[in-house]
């Protein structure tokens, strides 16, 4: 039987309670899909730095290779300063992993409430393709005359043509694996799908302000785009995005974009959807290891108290088997998810669920097998 080695990161906060049932979900799917999941817990977060005093030991990312795939909770102790275990665990991890995709899917499920009056699950949709290791996030820049009035301090957003590239490419293909299906995306007009177009990917930029950094990107969009003639191009500078995925969300199929404009867009997507309670995320190294979580935080003042939304790290659970090539377990999680979003939840929100943590992780996982 095909055996999956998987690391297990449940971290802070509500992270293991919705691991616990991420993993519940998992196993269900593995029982009916005739695979082995072989876990292993790793310890890393703020309890584990308060104790020791080490964030990640250097033999981490070595040692998380020998895996395949990376299973996480959440990241942040409100007892530990901002911004150490945010640096020194998940983006290290990213970085180190290489994970240069995060993908991050923007699905209103049925019978979820969404702040866009009007929309339905057909009309939100869409995935965001956020590049995961460069730009801001690179860290390049410095302060100086620190805490007088000449201090200044710069950070610098840096890509080069490889890092764009690769991850402009895994996005058109992205387009075709959402449309394998056969379905063309609704999105496209009459002529587009007589010129053979099967689904649409935007590229989200700035290029009327950072005309360095996305010149480079735009120039490698288009000339990428000669390969793939199936797909559509289209341009959005970030501002419009935003407004275009509040007022016209159903104008996107995939949209790719740099680190700091995915992190903050796909915010808004997950509010879009539902919350953090349902936002799922893959930070994919598509020719390595990947690493799967829900979007949200740790939310340190529900932990302990079974009143988290599970649902993220379920659907962070089916995106980690569709990596892994289980693409019928995958999609049986997300039809159990919609099954019990569309028939069973009050609300996507903590508290309000009607339901237990544990309860919503039986609900799906009993909807499996
Ligand atoms: C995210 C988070 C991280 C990011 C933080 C915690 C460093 O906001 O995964 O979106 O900015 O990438
Ligand atoms: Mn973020």
């Amino acid at each position: 039987m095909k055996t999956y080695k998987i690391a297990v990161l449940p971290g802070d906060g509500t992270g293991p309670e919705v691991v616990d049932e991420g993993l519940k979900v998992l196993d269900a799917a593995a029982k009916a899909y005739d695979f082995k999941l072989d876990t292993q817990a790793y310890d890393f977060g703020g309890d584990r730095y308060i104790a020791t005093g080490e964030v990640l030991p250097d033999s981490a990312s070595d040692e998380l290779k020998a895996f395949d795939s990376i299973f996480l909770g959440a990241i942040g102790h409100p007892d530990v300063k901002p911004g150490i275990l945010e640096k020194g665990i998940l983006l290290r991890l990213r970085f180190e992993l290489d994970q240069y995709i995060n993908l991050r899917p923007v699905k209103l499920y049925p019978g979820v409430e969404t702040p866009l009056a009007g929309k339905t699950p057909a009309e939100i949709d869409y995935d965001v393709v956020r590049e995961n290791t460069g730009g801001l996030y690179t860290g390049v820049g410095g302060i100086s005359m620190k805490g007088t009035a000449d201090e200044m301090a710069v950070q610098s957003m840096v890509y080069n043509r490889f890092q764009v590239e690769r991850c402009l490419r895994y996005a058109f293909e992205r387009v075709r694996i959402r449309h394998t299906d056969g379905a063309v995306w609704k999105g496209l007009s009459e002529a587009d799908v007589d010129a053979g177009k099967i689904g649409q990917l935007t590229l989200c930029g700035k290029t009327n302000v950072l005309t360095y950094v996305f010149d480079l990107w735009e120039r490698a969009f288009y000339e990428i785009a000669e390969d793939y003639p199936d797909v559509k191009t289209d341009y959005c500078h970030v501002d419009a995005t935003c407004m275009w995925m509040v007022k016209n969300p159903e104008w996107f199929d995939v949209i790719a974009t740099c680190n700091m404009f995915g992190d903050i867009i796909t915010d808004l997507g997950a509010m879009t959807q539902g919350g953090m309670g349902i936002a799922a995320g893959g930070n994919i190294n598509p020719e390595g290891v990947s690493m799967f979580e829900p979007i949200g935080g740790s939310a340190p003042k529900y932990t302990g108290l079974g009143v988290i939304n599970p649902m993220a790290a379920i659907c962070a659970g089916a995106m980690m088997l569709a990596e892994l090539g289980e693409l019928k377990a995958a999609a049986a999680i997300e039809a159990a998810v919609a099954d019990v979003t569309g028939t069973k939840l009050e609300s996507m929100a903590a508290r309000r669920m009607g339901y237990s943590t544990s309860q919503v992780g039986d609900l799906v996982a009993e909807r499996i097998s």
